[in-house]
């Protein structure tokens, strides 16, 4: 397999993501036959995912996306969360499946959901592909009603998710060498 020279570790392969994928797709067009089905997913990490969850999905489908800014830091989550680009396509009706790359705070989602919820779907889903194990359990968690992988509490990129907008294109999930992050980090010093 293609392994990038700034790869230290494949958490998941191509082949791991895809057989998972395909079992969501067939899971969630069981669970939402004869319904209206929109999915909703929030740019830009999120979007290779959905393009595959689309395509494994068997019954008829819409999407919409939006777009949220979340930052804190370079690898950190959990800040403040705005809206930068509503959805167009009608809610109200729609049972609506929102579509996650990850969840690690739980943040974003919880802006997600509220912001989806004013708009009165007929009912409302989360779907991540992967979720950070935590030691601690959290405050509030958010009830996840599908998920692809629970993976380790690390900072991953590829498969759509990115370090400083690189390595979306990668078709693997993995953690990058550490050198990646002190050459930027010590750079700033
Ligand atoms: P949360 O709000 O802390 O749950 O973080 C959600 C968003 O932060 C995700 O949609 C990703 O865009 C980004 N994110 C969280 N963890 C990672 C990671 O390990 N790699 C790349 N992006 C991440
Ligand atoms: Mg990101």
């Amino acid at each position: 397999m293609y392994m990038h020279e700034d790869v230290k570790e494949i958490l998941l392969t191509e082949a791991n993501i895809r057989k998972r994928v395909k079992e969501l797709g067939e899971i969630i067009s069981r669970d939402y036959q004869n319904k209206n089905l929109l999915l909703v997913s929030i740019l830009k990490g999120s979007i290779i995912f959905l393009s595959d969850l689309l395509r494994a999905i068997t019954i008829p489908v819409k999407f919409d996306l939006m777009t949220v800014s979340s930052y804190k830091g370079e690898r950190t989550s959990g800040g403040k969360v705005h809206l930068v680009m509503d959805l167009k396509q009608e809610v109200t009706n729609q049972h609506v499946l929102i579509v996650e790359d990850i969840y690690d705070t739980g943040n974003t989602l919880k802006f997600v959901i509220d912001h989806v919820l004013s708009k009165n779907p007929a009912s409302l889903k989360i779907c991540v592909l992967m979720k950070k194990e935590k030691k601690e359990p959290e405050e509030n968690p958010i009830h996840l009603d599908y998920i692809g992988f629970v993976i380790p509490d690390k900072f991953v990129v590829g498969y759509g998710l990115d370090y400083q907008e690189k390595y979306r294109n990668l078709p693997y999930v993995c953690v990058l060498k550490d050198e990646i992050y002190q050459r930027k980090e010590n750079l700033k010093i």
